[in-house]
């Protein structure tokens, strides 16, 4: 099985910001505890503060044949009909992930463009949201 991991603005700087948010684990590190955790499956990771670069890299996914996407848009999740379109109009599937609770947040984090097109969305559990997406790929893939 092969997953991607896409993560939208200022998530490269996990680790370092709001730490009381979102924990003083970097990505890079985290991956590596992924890559550990399922061997058996080949992770990749994108990241981009960009928004057509993460459209483009949603085709691509489908180009190059991935069984799945987790994506965390970041604050894109909230504004971005591009990414919603982008991720309808894919037939791989995606899953949504918010390290932070976002119901418990500010109201404009309540919303998301992304979770009607999402197969599901996990949030609130910090980066093992990712592991937990990854777990929900397995289990469909099981079924
Ligand atoms: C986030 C939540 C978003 O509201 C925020 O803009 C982010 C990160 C999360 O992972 O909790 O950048 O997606």
């Amino acid at each position: 099985m092969k997953l991607l991991i896409i993560n939208g603005p200022n998530l490269n700087l996990l680790g370092k910001r709001q730490p009381e948010i979102y924990g003083s684990t970097t990505f890079e590190q985290f991956f590596a505890d992924l890559q550990f955790h399922f061997q058996e499956i080949e992770l990749a990771s994108f990241q981009s503060n960009v928004e057509g670069e993460l459209i483009n890299k949603l085709h691509e996914a489908q180009e190059e044949n991935f069984d799945g996407v987790i994506i965390n848009p970041g604050a894109y999740t909230h504004t971005s009909l591009a990414i919603a379109d982008a991720v309808s109009s894919i037939e791989t599937a995606v899953v949504e992930v918010h390290i932070s609770n976002v119901m418990d947040r500010e109201e404009i984090r309540h919303i998301s463009m992304i979770s009607k097109n999402a197969a599901g969305t996990i949030a609130g559990f910090g980066l093992d949201g990712y592991k937990l997406a990854i777990q929900s790929f397995l289990n469909m893939r099981d079924k």
